[in-house]
C-alpha cells in the first residue's frame, strides 16, 4: 500500500460537499435539483453528485454571461491579463490536489495528471494570459485618396466550451484561456464522466477575482445542457471536443443564429516507421502513441504503419512491451495504464476487439479485461493486432481505447497513399532517418499535425487541430484569437 498516493484532506472535504452549478458568481443548484454520481473508474463506486443542468439553468447561465460581457470586454487589457494570472496561479498552487481529483474522476496515472496534465493546463493558461495587452489590428494603405482605414479585434461575446473527459483540464483551459484573453465571457459544459476538476476550477476563478458571470460553469449531460448551450439563440460561439457524430450535430444547431463553431473531433493517426528509422526510440515512441491515456487521445497513434525490413522486429518489441505495462488504479504510483474511464467506454473498447477477432486478425498481445483486484474497475489489457488489413473495423474507425493495429509496407508511396485513407486527419507522425524523406512525407501526409522522430509533443505555442472529419479550427497559438474575435474594418474619411 506504500505506492498509494494519499488522498489531501481538501480532497476529501471537496467530494464530501454537494456539487453545484456556477451561474453569474453563486453556487446554485439545478432549477428542478437534478443530480448525478460521477464515478471512479478503477473500481466503480461513486466520487460524489453533481448537479446536472438542463435548458433554464443554462438560459439563466447565458443571461449572466450576457450581463457581465460588456464590463468585461471593456476592461483594460492589463487588469484582464492580471486576473487571469491570478487564476493560473491559484491553479498551480492547487496542483496537487487538481491532479488527485482528475486520478480518482478519469482514471489517469496520478503521476501523469500531476506532471503532464495539470502542467500543460496551467501552461496554457500563462500563455493566454499574457495576451489581453497584445491584441492589435492594422492599418491598410487604401487606394481612394482622403481615408484612413483600420481594423479592430473585438470578442464574439458569449462563448460555450463543450469539452470531453479525456484531458478534462487541458481541454478546458485551451477554451477558457483564449476566450477570456480576448474579452468574451463562457460557460463551460464539462463531460458527464470527468466534471470534478472543471468544478474546481472554476472556484478557483472566482477566488481570483475573475468577475460574476465571466466563467459560469454548468456541469450536466450532453444531450440536456450541452445540447442546450449549442441551440441557444444568444451564445455567440461553441467551441466542441468530442466525437465526430457530435460535432456533425453541433454544426447544425449553429445555423439557428449562425453562432461561430470550432470543432476538435476524432481520429484514427497513422504513425509509420521506415526501415532507416532509429528502431528502439521508434518502436518504444509508438508504444506510448496508442497507450498513453490507455489510448483514449484524439491523437492517438492507433494505426502502425511498419515497413517491410524492421517490421517483425516492431512487432516483436510492441508485443512484448504491451506485456509489461503495468495496468492498475491511477492512485497506485506504479501504475503505467490505468482504467478506461467508463463502462460505457470498456464495452465500447472491447466491441472492437471482438470485431478484430471476429474478422480473423491476428491478436499478438492482450484482449482480455483485467480480472482479481481489479475485476470491479474498466481495465483492459494493452492490446495489439499485428497484420492488419486496412479495411478491417479495428483500422478503420476511432476505438479510443488501447488497442493498437500495426500494419506491413513495402514502399514511401504506398504508405502515404494507405495512410491518407482515412476520414480522419488529426495527426501522423514519420520515424526516418532519412532528412528530405522527413519533410517529403510530412508535406504529403492529410494530418492537422506531423511528428516526425517523435510523437504527441504539443505547446501552447503551436496550433493544432484537424482537417477532413477531425474537424476545423486550430486552437493553442496565437492565431486561435482570430476563433474568438470578429474583425472590424473602420474607414474614417479624413480629407
Ligand atoms: P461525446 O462527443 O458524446 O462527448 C463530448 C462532450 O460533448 C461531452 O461534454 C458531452 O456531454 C457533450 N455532448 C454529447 N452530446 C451532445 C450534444 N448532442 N450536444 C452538445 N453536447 C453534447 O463523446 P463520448 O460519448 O464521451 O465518447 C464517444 C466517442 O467519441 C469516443 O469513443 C471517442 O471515439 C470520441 N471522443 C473523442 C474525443 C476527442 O478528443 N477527439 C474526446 C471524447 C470522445
Ligand atoms: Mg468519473
Amino acid at each position: 500500500m506504500s505506492n498509494q498516493v494519499e488522498i489531501l484532506p481538501q480532497v476529501k472535504s471537496f467530494l464530501a460537499r454537494e456539487q453545484k452549478l456556477l451561474i453569474n458568481g453563486e453556487w446554485v443548484s439545478a432549477v428542478d435539483g437534478k443530480t448525478f454520481d460521477t464515478i471512479n473508474p478503477a473500481d466503480g463506486t461513486s466520487l460524489t453528485s453533481v448537479s446536472a443542468g438542463e435548458i433554464e439553468d443554462v438560459n439563466q447561465a447565458v443571461i449572466a454571461a450576457r450581463n457581465a460581457f460588456p464590463a468585461w470586454s471593456s476592461m483594460m487589457p492589463a487588469q484582464r491579463e492580471r486576473l487571469l494570472h491570478n487564476f493560473a496561479d491559484l491553479m498551480e498552487s492547487h496542483k496537487e490536489e487538481l491532479a488527485q481529483l482528475e486520478t480518482l474522476d478519469n482514471g489517469k496515472p496520478f503521476n501523469i495528471a500531476y506532471n503532464v496534465e495539470v502542467n500543460v493546463a496551467i501552461g496554457q493558461m500563462r500563455y493566454y494570459a499574457g495576451l489581453p495587452t497584445k491584441l492589435k489590428g492594422e492599418t491598410y494603405n487604401v487606394s481612394s485618396p482622403g481615408y484612413h482605414v483600420y481594423t479592430r479585434k473585438e470578442p464574439l461575446g458569449v462563448c460555450a466550451a463543450i469539452t470531453p473527459w479525456n484531458y478534462s483540464l487541458v481541454m478546458a483551459t485551451q477554451k477558457i484561456g483564449p476566450a477570456l484573453a480576448a474579452g468574451n465571457t463562457l460557460i463551460l459544459k464539462p463531460a458527464e464522466q470527468t466534471p470534478l476538476t472543471a468544478i474546481r476550477m472554476a472556484e478557483l476563478a472566482l477566488e481570483a477575482g475573475i468577475p460574476p458571470g465571466v466563467f459560469n460553469l454548468i456541469t450536466g449531460f450532453g444531450e440536456t445542457a450541452g445540447k442546450a448551450l449549442t441551440h441557444h439563440p444568444d451564445v455567440d460561439k461553441v467551441a466542441f471536443t468530442g466525437s465526430t457524430e457530435v460535432g456533425k450535430a453541433i454544426l447544425q444547431a449553429s445555423a439557428g443564429n449562425l453562432k461561430h463553431v470550432s470543432l476538435e473531433l476524432g481520429g484514427k493517426s497513422p504513425l509509420i516507421i521506415m526501415n532507416d528509422a532509429d528502431l528502439d526510440a521508434a518502436s518504444e515512441t509508438a508504444l506510448w502513441a496508442i497507450f498513453a491515456n490507455s489510448g483514449q487521445n484524439c491523437v492517438a497513434g492507433s494505426r502502425l504503419f511498419v515497413q517491410s525490413g524492421v517490421y517483425d522486429d516492431v512487432l516483436n518489441y510492441l508485443s512484448r512491451r504491451a506485456g509489461e505495462l503495468k495496468v492498475g488504479a491511477g492512485m497506485n504510483q506504479d501504475t503505467e495504464i490505468g482504467p478506461l474511464v467508463s463502462n460505457t467506454q470498456l464495452e465500447r473498447v472491447m466491441s472492437y476487439v471482438e470485431a478484430g477477432q471476429k474478422q480473423g486478425v491476428e491478436l499478438v498481445a492482450g484482449g482480455n479485461r483485467s480480472g482479481g483486484d481489479l475485476s470491479a474497475g474498466y481495465f483492459l489489457e494493452p492490446t495489439v493486432f499485428g497484420a492488419v488489413n486496412d479495411t478491417a473495423t479495428i483500422a478503420s474507425e476511432e476505438i479510443f481505447g488501447p488497442v493498437l493495429s500495426v500494419m506491413k509496407f513495402e514502399t514511401e508511396d504506398e504508405v502515404i497513399q494507405r495512410a491518407n485513407q482515412s476520414r480522419y486527419g488529426l495527426a501522423a507522425g514519420v520515424w526516418t532517418n532519412h532528412l528530405a524523406r522527413a519533410h517529403r512525407m510530412a508535406a504529403q501526409l492529410r494530418a492537422g499535425v506531423v511528428w516526425i522522430n517523435t510523437y504527441d509533443w504539443f505547446d501552447p505555442a503551436v496550433p493544432f487541430g484537424g482537417m477532413g472529419e477531425s474537424g476545423y479550427g486550430r486552437e493553442l497559438g496565437t492565431q486561435v484569437m482570430d476563433m474568438y474575435t470578429e474583425l472590424k474594418s473602420v474607414w474614417v474619411k479624413i480629407e
